[in-house]
Formats: C-alpha cells, structure tokens, sequence
C-alpha cells in the first residue's frame, strides 16, 4: 500500500485471523436476522457464518473506549511521539496503537473488509467514512469531569454528528450520512482502567462495591446513543487483569494469590465479577431498548483463554512481556517500560500474549478477534457483520 497514511486499512488483504468466508448471505432486516441468530443460538448456523456485508453496503463503526482500542487518538491529542519497538510487527512504524502491530478493533474492521477508523482527534490523514474512533488510552468512566472518559466521548460522537447533519443541510459533502448514523455499529471497550485504579487502592470487598457507577456510566451512554437515534451496540468486557505482567510484577508476600495458570485470582476475580454484571446489564439494556439490538461480549474467557491454553496458539510465554525489561518470569519493570529507552525487546512478538505488561502482542490480538468473531462467547450469539444492510 502506496498512501501516505499507511495506518489504514488493507482493504482486501484481510488477515486469516479475522477475514470470514467470502459468499455474502441475502440481506435480512435486523430485527429479522436477530430472530433466527436467537432461534439458532444453541447450534451456531453455517448460514449466519461468514462476511454479510455485500457489495455495495457501507458499514460504519463508531468506537468508545480506551487503549485496548486507541488507534493513535491519545498520541495526537496529547502530541505524543511514541517511538518504535510499537507497531514493528504490521505497520512497521507507531501509529499512536500501544501494540506492536494491530489491535483487536482492527481486526474487527478488517472482517468487515473496511479501512481501520481514524482517530476522531487525528487532524491529517483520517478518513472517517468507515466510522470514528473515540478511544483514547487511559480511559476511564468515572470521574466524569476529567477529559475523555466515555461520558466525553460520547459528547464528542453528538458534536460530530451534529456538525455532520448541519453540513448535509447546508449541502455540503460529509463522509458519514444521516442514514448511515442509525445503521452503524457503536462498539465500547471501557472499564479496564476504572477497575485497575480500585483495586491498586482497596480491598476487593470494596472494589466490588464502586462497581454500580461504573457500569452506570456505560449504561447512560447506551441509553444516551439509543436516544440518539444509534441501534447496533456490540460491548466488550474487560480482560484478565490478574494475568497482566504489571500487575504479576507487584511484589508480594508470598504466592497464595497465584492460579494454576500464575494469574493473580484477585484481579481475576474482580473483572469476572465485573463482567457478570456487565452482562447482565446489556441483557437488561436489550429487553429496555426497543429496536436495539445489544450484543456482550466476554473478553475475560477471551483472554484468559490465551494465557491457559497458550501452546494451542503458538504462544510460549503468556505472563513475560515481549517488551519490557528485567527478564523472567515477567519481564516488567514500571521505570523501564516499553517506551523506556532502557527496555529490551523480544525476537518473536508472535510468541508472546504480552506486548508491554498492560496491552496484548498483535499476535494475541488476531486470536482474540478471532475469538470474538466465533460469536462464541457473545450474547446474544449474533455475528459481528450483522448489522450490516446491503
Ligand atoms: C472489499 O473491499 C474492496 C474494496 O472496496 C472490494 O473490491 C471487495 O470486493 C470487497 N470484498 C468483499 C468480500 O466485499
Ligand atoms: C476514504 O475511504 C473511503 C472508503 O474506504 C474511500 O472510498 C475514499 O476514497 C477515501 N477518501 C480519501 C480522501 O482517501
Ligand atoms: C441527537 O441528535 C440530534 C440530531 O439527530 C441533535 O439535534 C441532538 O442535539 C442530539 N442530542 C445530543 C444529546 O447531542
Ligand atoms: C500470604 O500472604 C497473605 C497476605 O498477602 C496472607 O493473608 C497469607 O496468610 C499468607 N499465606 C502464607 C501461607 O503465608
Ligand atoms: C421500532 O421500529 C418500528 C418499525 O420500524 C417503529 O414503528 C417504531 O417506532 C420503533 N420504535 C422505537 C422505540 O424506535
Ligand atoms: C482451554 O481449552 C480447552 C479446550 O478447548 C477448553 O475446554 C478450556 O475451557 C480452555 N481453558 C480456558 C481457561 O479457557
Ligand atoms: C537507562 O540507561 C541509562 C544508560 O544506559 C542509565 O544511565 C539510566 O539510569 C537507565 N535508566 C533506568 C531507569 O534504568
């Protein structure tokens, strides 16, 4: 690829992790499609499998959430200049994505056989006709007052749509149309931070208990899109804190906490917990929203899948960073991070579920996402494509 912003999408050089089939299925209406993925649920059909968007459809996906999916939205608005090991393995220069090479979201976009979203803060070289993204690293719900939680990232998707419909009224060209504003995808990936912060401060008892306007946040912003006139929710929930090399490098008393996979079981116990509730709100928010169709998903298994069956997918060393510094069994110093000009960094990123002790390898990634487009630990069992509408 010949652009001059090399971070977009590769268009038809879909990656085997993520690309599905290439026979498009007839288009159904939503709430139609919806009823025979419910109705099919408990035996996936080859007739939901697969890419759906046909030619000609358009998909858009707005994303909310924090550096699981920031694809270089904290790097300009903060002017970072994030240096190389990031992004050596796909884009082969930083991208502002704390990965060495794709995230999770790219993946998801690359199934949809669109380019990767552009950071709603990046000024040249975006392109925002596939969707935005309103990710920003560091990310967290609450407090509200600081900038970009997903309270201030929904603000900023009314101030972009807002100028966008203002715009078409005054008949200019825009890349997102009022039609395609309804029948996009709205994706939130939030919580990781707001949890991490807890339990870096509280007893788990206490941790468990500040959870309720966590997840109140996340449930105003559906319900803030909804009445916005946005359908198609798809949210994710958080991941293995308790098997991040970060949190394993705490020093501790003694290993009592440790799982049989060297995950720490408090952390995990909070974001399983975490989840569960998480879940059930969408469950809550699915029935509530009419015309809404809310799909959770359960990074967690996901996730901690990787790090418990880690030979199955080619990974050696699911606790130790690829980059990072002090060797095993975690490879993690906090004052000699990735971005640490003292940091070492692995041969062979694919061989790590790590990249920096916090964020995944794009190897561990591409797996995720193909986990997540599995629809196997979705609910409802709905296919990421399937909002699409040719
Ligand atoms: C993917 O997009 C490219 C470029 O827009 C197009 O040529 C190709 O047919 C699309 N593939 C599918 C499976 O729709
Ligand atoms: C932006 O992306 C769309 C869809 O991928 C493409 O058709 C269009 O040409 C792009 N615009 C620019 C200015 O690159
Ligand atoms: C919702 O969208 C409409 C246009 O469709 C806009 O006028 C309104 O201000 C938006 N609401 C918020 C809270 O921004
Ligand atoms: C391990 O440390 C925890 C506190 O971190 C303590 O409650 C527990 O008793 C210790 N276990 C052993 C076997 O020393
Ligand atoms: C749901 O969709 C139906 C059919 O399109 C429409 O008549 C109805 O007003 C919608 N309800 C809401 C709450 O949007
Ligand atoms: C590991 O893989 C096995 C077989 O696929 C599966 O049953 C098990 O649930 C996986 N373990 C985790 C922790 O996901
Ligand atoms: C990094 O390395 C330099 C020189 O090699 C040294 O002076 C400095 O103290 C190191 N910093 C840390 C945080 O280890």
């Amino acid at each position: 690829m010949l652009q001059a912003d090399r971070d977009r999408g590769p268009r038809s050089s879909m990656s085997g992790a993520a690309a599905g089939g290439s026979a498009p299925r007839p288009a159904l209406p939503l709430a139609q499609a919806v009823a025979l993925a419910l109705a099919l649920s408990l035996s996936p059909s080859p007739a939901l499998a697969g890419f759906s968007c046909g030619p000609g459809a358009r998909p858009v996906v707005f994303n909310f959430g924090d550096s699981n999916s920031d694809t270089g939205g904290m790097a300009a608005a903060k002017g970072w200049r994030i240096a190389p090991p990031e992004g050596r393995a796909f884009f082969h220069r930083p991208t502002g994505r704390f990965c060495d090479g794709r995230l999770i979201i790219d993946f998801l976009c690359e199934s949809l056989n669109i380019s990767y979203l552009s950071p709603y803060l990046k000024a040249l070289g975006s392109n925002y006709s596939n969707g935005v993204n309103f990710a920003i690293s560091g990310s967290t719900t609450l407090p509200r007052d600081v900038l970009f939680t997903l309270h201030g990232q929904v603000q900023e998707f009314f101030f972009f749509k807002a100028r966008s419909l203002e715009l078409i009224n005054q008949g200019q060209q825009v890349p997102i149309d009022a039609e395609s504003f309804q029948n996009a995808l709205y994706t939130i990936d939030i919580g990781q931070n707001d949890i991490n912060a807890l339990l870096s401060n509280l007893p788990y008892d206490q941790v468990v208990a500040k959870f309720p306007p966590i997840l109140a946040e996340i449930k105003d912003a559906v319900q803030l899109l909804y009445a916005n006139g946005s359908r198609n929710f798809w949210i994710h929930g958080t991941g293995a804190l308790g098997c991040l090399p970060q949190k394993l490098a705490i020093p501790r008393k003694n290993d009592s906490d440790l799982d049989q996979n060297g995950c720490l079981k408090t952390y995990n116990r909070a974001a399983v917990t975490f989840n569960a509730a998480l879940g059930s709100l969408c469950d809550q928010l699915n029935v509530e929203l009419k015309n809404a169709t809310v799909v959770y998903t359960d990074l967690f298994a996901i996730k901690y899948d990787l790090v418990a069956n880690h030979t199955k997918y080619g990974f050696d060393s699911p606790l130790m960073t690829c980059c990072g510094y002090g060797g095993p069994p975690y490879n993690y110093d906090l004052s000699r991070s990735c971005q640490s000009p003292n940091a070492t960094v692995c041969a062979d990123g694919s061989k790590f579920v790590s990249w920096d002790g916090v964020h995944l390898t794009e190897a561990a990634n591409a797996a995720a996402a193909a986990a997540i487009l599995s629809s196997a630990y979705s609910r409802p069992k709905l296919k990421f494509d399937q909002f699409c509408k040719t």
